[in-house]
Parts: structure tokens; C-alpha cells; sequence
């Protein structure tokens, strides 16, 4: 089995966690290298609805160990909430290795998110994500690997938190930590190490993106993205390994959601919009927002491909499309009375972009948990082959409901 990346084409919430679940039915490794607990990967199988934040998706599989990589911004807190929801639900242990040189999420951070403001400005989902990065970069972050030395942990903690400003209970916090370290000892060190080795012992592994390319520190609606690197490119960043990819799988819903401030040129505020909300229950898993709704954008997802070099799509949800007389899909944009194809650097531009649509007939079936291309009405499968054309690349992967099960696998898929 080819290493596959499995990379978010929108703004996050393309359901990957089900794709990369999927995937890792074969697979011995899968891998998170970026974002952390602001991610919400939810995947519904015999045991119930999994929503997993840091726990790489594929671990539910028993024979898949779960890495997570120095990319993360690791939550310890929210990492032993996860396991220990995990196991509420009578699943067994995942089995997971991480990253000594992967950076905290401490208190503080949150903390500051919101005293700066930064919270409310873009739109975050408030979990210190944006503070532990800033952290990292500034080379005052804590990482896992300095949890060893007590004496130095808490000199790091009191340092980083006066930095903030933070007036919480640092002891406590140390506390946390050190009984956090305990717990994963056996199962902390150098992942970059692991990781190589199991891909030279032909290990089936799955990189396992989190958020999508718009959401990218560099290439996505700058400055209304999260703090990590989203795209295929991120993996190399946040493991550390120089690994060649059999697959790139952009994962991109049948049409779009945003969660967050930032532009967005296909939202629709009206009745589409509501109708996508509700038949997709597009509510965030991890805040419970809700996401914001709209048409497909082609502008967008061309250029997903041309930053990840994806090798094929995997088109989620494509249940909730069913119903509607046509289907609009977004082709251009008129910006300024200029007709533009390419997808702008400036959120200014985004956000007066009036996008140009394409209408395709919509198709009147349900077709939720429908496995075979061949079943879907025929308006339904000229829309998926109508994707390719416009794309250039196959959709291996169709989604066709919540359920783990609810999935066309064509081609490779
Ligand atoms: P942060 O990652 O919490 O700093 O949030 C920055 C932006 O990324 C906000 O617009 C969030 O809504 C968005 N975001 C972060 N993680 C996700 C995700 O997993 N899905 C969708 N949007 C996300």
C-alpha cells in the first residue's frame, strides 16, 4: 500500500475523519502532523459517533497505531478527555505514540486568545491554538520532551504564563503535566524516527490532514485561517519526514462550509444556505457553531489541486444534495467588474467576489448509504463526472451518509 495524505480541499469540516477511517482499514499507521484539538473528526461506526480532536482517525481501527506528529499543538487536557470518552463508549485503547517535540497547549494560552481579542476577530475555535503556535515560533513554546525535568517545567510554566500575563494556578497545571507524562512515558519519543521506520517495513500508513487549504497559515484567506500548515506540504513540517506520497486524496464536501469570520463568495444567506445547514447538520464539532453554507466552488477547490497536487477526490455528502431541482456550482468570480478564474491572495477581493455559477438538474432520490456508483440517479452521476471533467482528477470516494459504511469506493477507493 502507496503512503496516502489525506488533505482537506475547503475550509475544514470535509469530513476527512471518515475518508482517513476508511482508509485505514488496511493501514498499520496514521498520522497527524498539524492543527490540534480545534479539529473535529467524527466517524459513526458499530460503536457509535467517535469525535475525535487529536486521536488520528484511523487508531479506532485496532490494527492501526496512531502517531501524533511535532506539527501538533498538543492539549494535554483534551487529549485524556478524548481517550477517556473513547473508552466510555467501549472502545479499546487506541494505540497512539507521540511526538516528544511536539508543543503544548497550556492554560495560558487559551487565556490569551481571548484577551487579545483574536477569539472574536477571526472567529477561532477558542482552543489556544493560535497562542501555542506563537509560542512555538517565538522559541518560548513547552513541548512534550520538557515535561522530563520538573524543576525546568515549572521555570518554563511561570515564565511562558508571565509572558501572558496568566494568573492561573501553575502548580496545578504542573500537576496536570506530570501525571499526564506518566501516563504516556512508554509512549512519547522520536516520531520522525518512528515514522521512516515504518515506512521502510512497507507499513500501510495515512497522513491524516486537519482543517482544509483555505484554512492554511500561508495559502489560505490570510489572515482568517488557523496558525498551522494545512496543506499536503505540512506533513514534511509536522513529522519531519521526507516521505513519497502513492495518493493525494483532497477531500472537498458537494458543496461548502466555512465556520469562522473570513470570505466566503459562494455563501448563501438565504434559503440554499439553510437548507445545506440543516440536511447536513452543519454544525461544528467542536464548538457547536454553526457553519456558515454554499454552493461548491470550483475557483477554490482548482486551487486546493494546484497547491496539493492531488491525485483524486473524495466527494463527501453528497446525500444532502438530493431534493433539489438544480445544482449550482461555482465557476468564477466577478471582482470589481473583472472576471477572475484564479483564486485571489487578498480577503478584501474574496469578499466583494460575486461569484458565476453553472446550474446542473438536480436529482429528486435519497441516496443515503448508497455503495455502488452504478445506484445513484443518473443527474447525481453526471454531477460527480461533470467534477472530474472541470477538476482534471477522478472522485474515488463519494460520501453517501454519516455512517462509517456510507461510502462509494471507485477506482483505488
Ligand atoms: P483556530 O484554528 O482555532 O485558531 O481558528 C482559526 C480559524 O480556523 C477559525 O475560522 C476556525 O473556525 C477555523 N478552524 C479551525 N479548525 C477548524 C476545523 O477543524 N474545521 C473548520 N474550521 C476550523
Amino acid at each position: 500500500m502507496p503512503a496516502i495524505a489525506v488533505i482537506g480541499a475547503q475550509w475544514g469540516d470535509e469530513a476527512k475523519g471518515k475518508v482517513v477511517h476508511h482508509l485505514c482499514r488496511t493501514a498499520q499507521m496514521c498520522v497527524r502532523f498539524n492543527g490540534g484539538a480545534n479539529a473535529g473528526h467524527t466517524v459513526e461506526d458499530a460503536l457509535g459517533t467517535a469525535r475525535l480532536h487529536l486521536v488520528p482517525s484511523g487508531a479506532l481501527h485496532a490494527g492501526c497505531r496512531g502517531v501524533i506528529g511535532h506539527g501538533v499543538a498538543l492539549d494535554p487536557w483534551g487529549l485524556e478527555r478524548e481517550l477517556d470518552e473513547l473508552q466510555n463508549q467501549g472502545r479499546p485503547k487506541p494505540n497512539l505514540y507521540l511526538s516528544d517535540r511536539a508543543h503544548l497547549v497550556l492554560p495560558h494560552h487559551r487565556w490569551r486568545e481571548e484577551a487579545d481579542g483574536t477569539a472574536d476577530h477571526i472567529g477561532t475555535t477558542r482552543r489556544g491554538i493560535g497562542p501555542a503556535y506563537e509560542d512555538r515560533v517565538a522559541r518560548r513554546g513547552l513541548r512534550v520532551a520538557d515535561l522530563a525535568d520538573e524543576r525546568s517545567l515549572r521555570d518554563g510554566l511561570e515564565q511562558t504564563a508571565a509572558q501572558s500575563r496568566f494568573k492561573g494556578d501553575i502548580e496545578r497545571v504542573a500537576a496536570d503535566l506530570i501525571r499526564f507524562r506518566e501516563r504516556f512515558a512508554s509512549r512519547t519519543g522520536n516520531a520522525q524516527e518512528l515514522i521512516t521506520a515504518a515506512l521502510r517495513g512497507g507499513e500501510g500508513m495515512v497522513f491524516e490532514g486537519a482543517q482544509g487549504t483555505l484554512l492554511d497559515l500561508d495559502l489560505g484567506t490570510y489572515p482568517y485561517v488557523t496558525s498551522s500548515t494545512t496543506t499536503v506540504h505540512g506533513i514534511g513540517w509536522g513529522t519531519g519526514v521526507r516521505v513519497s506520497l502513492g495518493r493525494v486524496v483532497g477531500v472537498s464536501k458537494a458543496y461548502t462550509t466555512r465556520v469562522g469570520e473570513g470570505p466566503f463568495p459562494t455563501e448563501d444567506l438565504g434559503a440554499i444556505g439553510e437548507r445545506l445547514r440543516e440536511g447536513g447538520g452543519e454544525y461544528g464539532a467542536t464548538t457547536g457553531r454553526s457553519r456558515r453554507c454554499g454552493w461548491l466552488d470550483l475557483v477554490a477547490l482548482r486551487y486546493a489541486h494546484g497547491v496539493n497536487g492531488f491525485t483524486e477526490l473524495a466527494l463527501t455528502k453528497l446525500d444532502v444534495l438530493s431534493g433539489l431541482d438544480e445544482v449550482a456550482v461555482g465557476v468564477g468570480y466577478r471582482i470589481g467588474g473583472r472576471i477572475v478564474e484564479r483564486f485571489p491572495a487578498q480577503a478584501e477581493d474574496l469578499a466583494h467576489a460575486e461569484p458565476l455559477y453553472e446550474r446542473l438538474p438536480g436529482w429528486e432520490e435519497a441516496i443515503a448509504g448508497i455503495r455502488d456508483f452504478t445506484a445513484l440517479p443518473a443527474a447525481a452521476q453526471r454531477f460527480v463526472r461533470w467534477i472530474e471533467e472541470q477538476v482534471g482528477i477522478p472522485v474515488t470516494f463519494i460520501g453517501t451518509g454519516p455512517g462509517a459504511q456510507a461510502i462509494i469506493g471507485r477506482g483505488e477507493g
